[in-house]
């Protein structure tokens, strides 16, 4: 929570979002529909991704959070949990990935890292999040998927 606190790209309603996320799938890890792995360093966290099964999909998942403490960025933490996560949902049969953010200059760097990552903008949606703030969907196609299981 102190990271995700600490992280300017972040306004706070978005981080009671992200804690009630982590609270429901520390309550049950299983069935709650996330799954977070988290990066440390040194015995601290240094950051997590948060990711999951998209319902009523079959082999699609989403990527709903990934935050790596600002000291630490920059240094390959925040893309060795995406692959990580990547490869747990190539487990459990994904198909595609998405990832949703904001089309604001504050979420440029992530967004070039999650091109760096295999994710390419399949949709705008002007205004979404407030006027001049556009939702952008990015999808992550996994090579040789067609079809898979979820949520395994
Ligand atoms: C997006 C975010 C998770 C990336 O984490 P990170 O640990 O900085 O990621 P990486 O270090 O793997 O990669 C970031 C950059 O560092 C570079 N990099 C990777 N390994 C590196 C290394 N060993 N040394 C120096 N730079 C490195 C990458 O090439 C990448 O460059 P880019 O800016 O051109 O894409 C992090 O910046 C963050 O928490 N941002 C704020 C929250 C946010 O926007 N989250 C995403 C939306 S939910």
């Amino acid at each position: 929570m102190k990271i995700l606190r600490n992280t300017p790209e972040f306004k706070p309603f978005e981080v009671t979002v992200a804690e009630e996320v982590i609270d429901s799938y520390l309550h049950d890890l299983d069935g709650s529909g996330y799954y977070v792995l988290v990066a440390e360093l040194d015995s601290a966290v240094a950051g997590f991704i948060c990711y999951g099964p998209t319902p009523l999909c079959q082999g699609t998942w989403d990527v709903y959070w990934e935050v790596v403490d600002r000291e630490q960025q920059g240094h390959g933490i925040g893309g060795a949990l995406m692959e990580a996560a990547a490869t747990e949902m190539g487990k459990a049969g994904a198909r595609l990935a998405f990832i949703e953010t904001s089309s604001t200059p504050a979420y440029d760097k992530a967004r070039r890292f999650h091109t760096a990552h295999g994710y390419e903008v399949v949709a705008h949606l002007p205004d979404f999040y407030q006027p001049g703030d556009d939702k952008l969907i990015l999808q992550k196609r996994f090579k040789g998927k067609q079809t898979g299981k979820q949520g395994d």
